[in-house]
């Protein structure tokens, strides 16, 4: 059965808290305001540009907007334009994109993962079936593509390289470490290019888009990346997560569908025997689940893992990556945007859906 669909803004789209925690304090007052403004006009044109005259696109590519979401791309982009003119038609449209970039990369990435929840709702896969599920995914490129043209050459070239790393993130996922790869290099390097690539890209949309100093680019692009192998390496901590009221996903997806996490990467590197024998126990799991097992035969297995030390170091290791993301942003001027920015990256590893 489907449940009915949270309005935007419900629980699930209260974005962790994210703007309380992320805005805390009286000198923080004045920039909030501003990024809310941002926010707002970022939903307000997310729901003009996701109209399709044709039906089905329309309540397809509306499905999973109307889901939810943390929005925490589009907060990057209206927080970093802050270091320039503010939130600009050109930042707008900006944030717009790589949200609907986003978004777009959520229907696909569901299908890839046999991932039958998101934003708490039947993923879109599961209502429409894989095609329609995929060509909506398309459609919000498409759409998010028309929009960064608007802006100009540089917003292209930001989507297109944006867009590679992600695909290029996901294919490597997908196919696995080689051999002759450390498993627990490669698959950081997969986290960057999948995850980091985008929430990058929306740090630097806001400093291009709103004419800050160029010299904020770099640290504001390395600061992106750091802070988004820090969130991915949190979401697979989230990913054994027992609280699907919390997360609005179903426990375990990632794993069941034979994704090595880093939780699993990290048990698999422990060496002591208990350790090993649960690896083998997820391995076998994974393998029956492959040939049309139940995927609740690794809910024991799913516990354990939650349980073990493995998944305590993948939270402390998403912290390193938050505390190096933090560090990038030593060139900024001191202020309420660089005390934001270090916040975020704080709130990132410190949140459960
Ligand atoms: C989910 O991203 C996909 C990842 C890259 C981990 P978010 O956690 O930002 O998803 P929403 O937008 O809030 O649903
Ligand atoms: C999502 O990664 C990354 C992209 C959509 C590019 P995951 O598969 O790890 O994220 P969730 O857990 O489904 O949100
Ligand atoms: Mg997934
Ligand atoms: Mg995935």
């Amino acid at each position: 059965m489907i449940p009915s669909l949270p309005a935007p803004g419900s629980p699930l789209a209260s974005r962790i808290g994210l703007t309380e925690r992320v805005f805390a304090g009286p000198r923080m007052r004045r920039l909030l305001g501003a990024v809310d403004d941002g926010l707002a006009q970022v939903e307000a044109k997310l729901a003009v540009e996701l109209r399709v005259t044709d039906a089905l696109a329309d309540a397809t590519s509306r499905y999973l907007y109307e889901a939810g979401g943390k929005r925490v791309r589009p907060l990057l982009t209206v927080l970093t334009a802050q270091l320039g003119q503010g939130v600009t038609p050109h930042v707008v449209a900006g944030a717009t994109a790589l949200e609907m970039t986003h978004l777009g990369s959520l229907y696909h990435d569901d299908v890839m993962d046999a991932s039958d929840v998101r934003r708490g709702v039947p993923s879109a896969h599961v209502v429409w079936g894989n095609n329609v599920a995929i060509l909506a995914g398309d459609l919000l490129f498409s759409r998010a593509s028309q929009l960064m043209a608007q802006i100009g050459e540089r917003a292209i070239r930001l989507q297109a390289d944006t867009f590679e790393r992600l695909v290029l993130g996901q294919m490597h996922e997908t196919v696995g470490a080689q051999p002759d790869d450390d498993p627990v290099e490669f698959y950081l390097r997969v986290l960057a290019d999948k995850t980091g690539s985008l929430i990058s890209a929306a740090a630097q949309a806001g400093v291009l888009f709103s004419d800050a100093p160029a010299e904020y680019a770099g640290p504001v692009l390395e600061y992106g990346e750091k802070v988004g192998i820090a969130f991915q390496l949190l979401d697979d901590v989230i990913d054994l997560s027992a609280d699907p009221e919390v997360t609005g996903k179903v426990p375990g997806t990632d794993l069941r569908a034979g994704v090595p996490t880093m939780p699993y990467l990290l048990l698999s590197r422990s060496g002591d025997e208990a350790s090993l024998a649960l690896k083998d126990v997820i391995d076998d799991g994974v393998a029956r689940i492959a040939d049309g097992a139940d995927p609740a035969v690794l809910d024991d297995a799913l516990d354990r893992l939650r349980a073990h030390e493995a998944t305590e170091r993948t939270r402390r290791l998403a912290v390193d990556w938050s505390v190096e993301a933090v560090a990038a942003l030593a060139p900024l001027p001191d202020g309420p945007v660089r005390d934001a920015l270090t916040r975020f990256a704080q709130v990132v590893v410190d949140r459960s859906s």
